[in-house]
């Protein structure tokens, strides 16, 4: 008992980590130590730490001569809001958070238990990368962390938080799970640093310019959600935690019915302008149909023109994706086809129902699309919507045009319910762009163009374009007063709850990554 105790109050002491010393350089970098962070995370006194005693093997001339215990990362399980996740904490102040033999079997543990129990895995990221000193045993760790993260894809949510330096390979961590956070100023992630690319490309370029939180989250996408500050971040990571379920077993957290399937929504209407030419935000129509005009946004800041995001109606929890008109029109383009492909995939993986709004102009043409890979990008999204067996209502707002219109969950792509508003403009193309191509010929042959013109546009509009045209073929369910809109995807959800629609076995499909 003598030497339990002992042991517990020099752990105890653990709490300062890599000693005084490098807790006071944490802090003065603007960073908590792992074990505030875990108390930010977790449910109060949830915490059961694992692993406590284990500590690096002494390995050789380079080893360095202290062997602090936890080895510099704190791992375990607790709750958040009363549901069990797994989590390990990187500890800069030892060793700089590298991650060396005992670090990454620390990490396996909780990964192997997390998928066993069918619960949530969430990492805190702060480290210099693989451990210097221990070589090839560090690569082989990490390895372990990505097959794990590979094997748990789809039937565990992973979340990784980025809160320090998060260099070379060990970026692939946050890339594989399926939701990112940084914190601003204090979180880095880049495959080879400023200095490295200095002596490569010449290049001058400072760590946030590199591979900042501005970076991953308006740029490159890496980044799924971006803080100002470590408590509002890992305040979120609950949040989101608390959507989703705890594993491709369970169904989404249901909370009480909120009475939307009586709602009418007069709002929406205004919200809307008639002018397809003119914009809105898709948000504020968002914020009309979701219980209590709340969502959770996925990549604010990155492919602005679709918006993703998590809420709820009447309780249930959807993945909504939305054209956005106030950004490039609300095209889809090559990063918001893979932003959306990748939120389409994790709700079908972990069945939670999609509510696609329709407002598309079309693709983004252009040279620099087209070299951008366009083609192999739209077909993500394509694929995505295409795989997806949960419950999926599509709403057309406005316009739904060429070849975006099908890809945004169409009838013809799989969705169970089409919802259209009367004002929609569904077709090949616009007005103006058809008469065109159509009746060129016959247009070059009289002398003033405009009465003709205005004839065949008529002609094409009261013809093609509008919502009926549609409905009557089985392409759209109803044509709804948008005040029920609403009420209508309520009960739509509730209709398609028990949906069971069985994929062919197969090995997996070979979507176009
Ligand atoms: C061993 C490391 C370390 C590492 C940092 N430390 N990184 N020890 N292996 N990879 C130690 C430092 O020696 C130092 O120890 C302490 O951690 C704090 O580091 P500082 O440099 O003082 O901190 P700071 O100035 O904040 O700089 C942080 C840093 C820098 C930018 C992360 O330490 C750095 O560049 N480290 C190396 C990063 C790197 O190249 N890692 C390998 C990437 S490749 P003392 O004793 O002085 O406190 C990789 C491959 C993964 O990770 C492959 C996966 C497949």
């Amino acid at each position: 008992m003598r030497e339990l105790r002992e042991r517990r109050d020099s752990l105890h002491r653990n709490t300062l980590a890599g000693g005084h010393a490098a807790v006071e350089r944490q802090r003065a970098s603007g960073k908590r130590t792992a074990r505030e962070r875990l108390d930010l995370l977790l449910d109060e006194g949830s915490f059961v730490e694992l692993g406590l005693h284990r500590r690096q093997l002494p390995t050789g001339p380079l080893s360095p001569r202290e062997r602090p215990r936890t080895d510099g990362v704190v791992v375990g399980s607790g709750t958040i809001e009363g549901r069990q996740v797994f989590v390990y904490a990187q500890d800069f102040s030892i060793f700089g958070g590298s991650l060396g033999e005992a670090h990454a079997a620390k990490i396996h543990k909780v990964m192997d238990l997390a998928l066993e129990t069918g619960s949530p895995l969430i990492g805190l990221n702060d480290s210099g990368g693989a451990r210097i000193q221990e070589g090839v045993m560090a690569l082989h760790g990490y390895g372990g962390i990505f097959r794990r993260q590979v094997a748990a894809s789809g039937i565990i949510p992973q979340i990784s938080v980025v809160l320090g330096p998060c260099a070379g390979g060990a970026t692939y961590s946050p890339a594989l799970a399926d939701f990112t956070f940084m914190v601003r100023d204090i979180a880095k992630m880049y495959l080879t640093g400023p200095a490295v690319v200095k002596a490569v490309t010449g290049e001058h370029v400072s760590h946030e310019e590199l591979g900042g939180a501005g970076v991953h989250g308006e740029s490159s996408g890496v980044a799924t959600f971006v803080y100002d500050d470590e408590p509002g971040c890992l305040e979120d990571v609950r949040h989101l935690v608390s959507l989703l379920p705890s594993n491709n077993m369970e169904l989404p957290p249901r909370s009480a019915a909120s009475g939307a399937d009586t709602d009418v929504r007069p709002r929406l209407a205004e919200i809307v302008p008639a002018d397809p030419a003119k914009p809105y935000d898709v948000r504020d129509v968002i914020a009309e149909v979701t219980d209590d005009g709340a969502y959770f946004e996925l990549h604010e800041g990155w492919a602005a023109n679709i918006v993703c995001a998590f809420a709820r109606v009447d309780g249930e929890v959807v993945g909504i994706v939305g054209n956005q008109p106030i950004v490039l029109a609300g095209v889809l383009d090559a990063d918001a086809a893979q932003k959306a492909a990748r939120f389409v995939r994790f709700c079908d993986a972990f069945g939670i129902p999609l509510v696609t709004l329709v407002d598309v102009p079309g693709f983004l043409p252009g040279s620099e699309q087209e070299r951008g890979g366009i083609i192999r990008h739209g077909a993500k999204l394509l694929y995505a919507y295409c795989e997806a067996t949960v419950p999926r209502v599509q709403v057309i707002l406005r316009k739904a045009y060429g070849g975006a219109y099908i890809v945004m969950d169409s009838r013809s792509v799989g969705n169970d319910l089409s919802l259209a508003w009367p004002t929609n403009e569904i077709a090949v193309m616009g007005a103006e762009g058809a008469v065109d191509i159509l009746f060129r010929r016959e247009l070059a042959t009289v002398d003033d163009q405009r009465e003709l013109r205005a004839e065949l546009l008529a002609h094409y509009n009261e013809q093609l374009i509008h919502p009926y045209y549609a409905a009557e073929r089985g392409l759209v369910d109803d044509v709804i007063d948008p005040a029920e809109t609403r009420s209508l995807i309520a009960k739509g959800l509730a209709m398609l709850r028990d949906k069971r629609r069985q994929p062919f076995r197969r090995k997996h499909g070979n979507m176009p990554l």
